[in-house]
């Protein structure tokens, strides 16, 4: 579905990833993790045209997406729910809701409000509050719900734990999983290695701009090395 080859990607003066390859197939759910500063939103960043490809090669079910606009790239079904979840905080959680559909442009729509509303209650209670005025988590649900009305063939996630109670990660991990178990391919980013490692299939670990490893998150959860790095006390 995804397939990412020797992708180079910088800003000024700084090469964020040099030289990043991964494949995702349709139906998986797999993480990326890595410390702050490690390239990770530039990733996720470069796979929906935010940050332009410097070198590399991006395949989106077979098709050559390198070079898109960021509107083409959503269109054609690559959908992220930024870091931050950046949601429209003048703007009501309908029409938050509203404005996501957007990215769908003339595909077929599998995920309809009703859908979302399903998935996370707590946004029909509150169709007509202020998007600025929810909580953290609340945020997190709507940024999501947005990224869903758009229909998207992968989701993209950066972070989305980042800020939330233990609670409300939960709740927000718990509705991917279920996203996934319906069959939608996502690719997670997470500082929080312990809840991506326990919610996906499969992992890759990015280092500076580098994968230094991957496999099935299982091995990964095991691993001397990253239970050092990335699963001991106070991480998370
Ligand atoms: N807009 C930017 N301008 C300049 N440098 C940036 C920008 N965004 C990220 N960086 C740098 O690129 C590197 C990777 O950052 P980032 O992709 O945000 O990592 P992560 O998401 O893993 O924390 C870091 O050194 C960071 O300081
Ligand atoms: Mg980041």
């Amino acid at each position: 579905m995804l397939d990412i080859k020797d992708l180079k990607a910088g800003y000024r003066g700084i090469q964020a990833l040099k030289g990043v390859s991964l494949s995702v197939a349709e139906g998986e759910m797999v993480a990326i993790i890595g410390a702050n500063g490690a390239g990770k939103s530039t990733l996720l960043n470069c796979l929906s045209a935010i940050v332009p490809a410097g070198s590399g090669r991006i395949l989106f079910d077979g098709q050559d997406i390198t070079g898109w606009s960021a509107h083409q790239v959503a269109r054609a079904g690559l959908l992220q729910v930024p870091e931050g979840r950046q949601v429209l905080a003048d703007m009501t959680v309908r029409e938050n809701l509203q404005l996501g559909a957007l990215a769908r442009g003339p595909r077929a729509a599998f995920y309809e409000l009703d859908k979302v509303l399903t998935l996370f209650p707590i946004l029909a209670e509150r169709m007509t509050q202020l998007a600025g005025t929810l909580s953290g988590g609340q945020q997190q649900m709507l940024a999501i719900g947005r990224a869903l009305m758009g229909s998207p063939r992968v989701l993209l996630l950066d972070e989305p734990s980042l800020g939330l109670s233990p609670l409300l990660t939960q709740q927000v991990f718990q509705a991917l999983t279920q996203l996934h178990s319906e069959g939608l391919t996502i690719v997670l980013v997470e500082q929080n290695a312990h809840r991506a490692l326990a919610s996906t299939q499969r992992a890759y670990v990015l280092e500076r701009g580098a994968i230094v490893q991957q496999g099935p998150s299982k091995v990964l959860q095991n691993d001397p090395a990253i239970i050092e790095h990335y699963l001991g006390s106070g991480q998370g």
